[in-house]
């Protein structure tokens, strides 16, 4: 038997009890061996609740506890989870965690220390919710050159954006309504900033390429400057506006954005909606390779973690090698990526679409009826060579391609 300690007893924690406890004969088969959770860290008692005579207030009672082999970090946040899962990975105990602010700031040093320790430190929660994506990259894309990782990786501004484009409504009345509905944050700037897919990508960028990406690197741009005006735009090219997480391999850097950007029909992530999540990974030997589900709530989240609990379980005394060094990812700098950008420009048809050649040369118009504005697709371009076009002119907004 395993026993297993649960740090947050929050929407994610309570849900690994609950998976734990209601698959418990399953997950005994297929680990093959029992596993139960010994204690549960939380601040507050849970009178009522099945781990009411398992809850703890101090974290020493679980790290000095011998018995306790895996932990499960569900706090969130960076501290104290960082303090608390190092010294259960000192005190020799496998750790595994939903937390990718912890992932991404400390990812490298937690797996050296776990490798140390000969012990495990997995996170397949911390990406993309309830969707498989960190072990099918650690494992089943193994043999690959990882090409390129284009992810819709926030479920809050995938629905805003379905939201918007779906009834034509602006981004403000989305996202109240959405925040009405729980489906966005009281505090919504890590989704709608894009914050949160900034560090998702970060994550799994530095375990394509096996070193640190650090995501302040990461030219980061979020939705909140999406109008119905673009997404009017967007529905005459025959495009969505979806939020991407990306990157790709440029000869020997890689280069990683997360900004919104113009899908058409061909896109495989086109069809991906609502709250729901998606990530396409391009393998140099295995091609595209798509994975879809929940990326956020309750059950599939902790499903993700229970995967993380049993591997350990089945991994006891073994470490599962995780490249992930602390050697920093070279990484292309943005203003040599190159985009088709579609442009919105202020000014009256004729004279703006006069502006718009001499600034960008050849360039797409695009039409739907103000009188105001001129909106127009450029050519592949650098986002430097953008940037100076753009200075020569009167931009309401711009939108790259993908
Ligand atoms: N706020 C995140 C989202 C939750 O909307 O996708 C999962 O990280």
């Amino acid at each position: 038997m395993k026993k297993v300690s649960v740090l947050g007893y929050g929407t994610v924690g309570s849900g690994v009890v609950e998976i734990l406890r209601e698959n418990a004969e399953l997950i005994e088969k297929r680990t093959g061996e029992k596993i139960q959770v010994k204690s549960v860290l939380d601040l507050r008692d849970f009178p009522g609740d099945p781990v009411q005579d398992i809850i703890v207030h101090d974290f020493e009672e679980i790290k000095n506890d011998s018995e306790v082999q895996i932990v499960v970090e569900t706090m969130g946040g960076l501290h104290p989870a960082y303090e608390f899962v190092k010294a259960s990975l000192e005190s020799g105990k496998s750790v595994c965690t939903s937390n990718k602010a912890l992932v991404a700031a400390y990812g490298p040093g937690l797996l050296k220390l776990a490798e140390e320790k000969n012990v495990n430190f997995l996170f397949e929660a911390s990406v993309g919710g309830g969707i498989p994506i960190i072990r099918p990259l650690k494992v089943s894309l193994a043999p690959d050159e990882i090409l390129e990782i284009s992810g819709i990786l926030n479920g809050t501004t995938n629905y805003i954006l379905t939201e918007m484009t779906e009834k034509g409504s602006d981004f403000d009345s989305v996202l109240k309504d959405a925040q009405e509905k729980g489906y966005a944050e009281k505090d919504p700037t890590a989704d709608v900033e894009g914050y949160d897919a900034c560090r998702k990508i970060a994550i799994l960028t530095s375990l394509a390429y096996g070193k640190q990406l650090d995501f302040e690197d990461i030219y980061t741009e979020g939705i909140t400057k999406i109008t119905d005006r673009d997404i009017q735009y967007a529905k005459k090219l025959g495009a969505k506006i979806k939020i991407f997480g990306s990157s790709k391999k440029v000869g020997d850097k890689v280069s990683a954005m997360v900004a919104p950007k113009l899908i058409t029909s061909s896109h495989p992530l086109y069809s991906v909606d609502g709250v729901f999540n998606a990530i396409l990974v391009k393998g140099n030997m295995v091609g595209d390779v798509m994975f879809y589900g929940q990326g956020a709530g309750k059950l599939a989240t902790a499903s993700a973690v229970v995967s993380d609990v049993i591997d350990e379980a089945k991994h006891f005394n073994i470490n599962v090698k995780t490249l992930w060094d602390s050697e920093k990812l070279a990484l292309m700098p943005t203003k040599e990526v190159s985009f088709r950008f579609f442009v919105r420009i202020h000014g009256k048809k004729e004279e703006a679409a006069a502006q718009a050649e001499c600034a960008f040369g050849k360039v797409t118009p695009v039409d739907v009826g103000f009188e105001d504005e001129y909106g127009f697709v450029t050519e592949e371009m650098t986002e430097s060579a953008f940037e100076k076009a753009a200075g020569e002119v009167d931009v309401i907004n711009r939108i790259r391609f993908d």
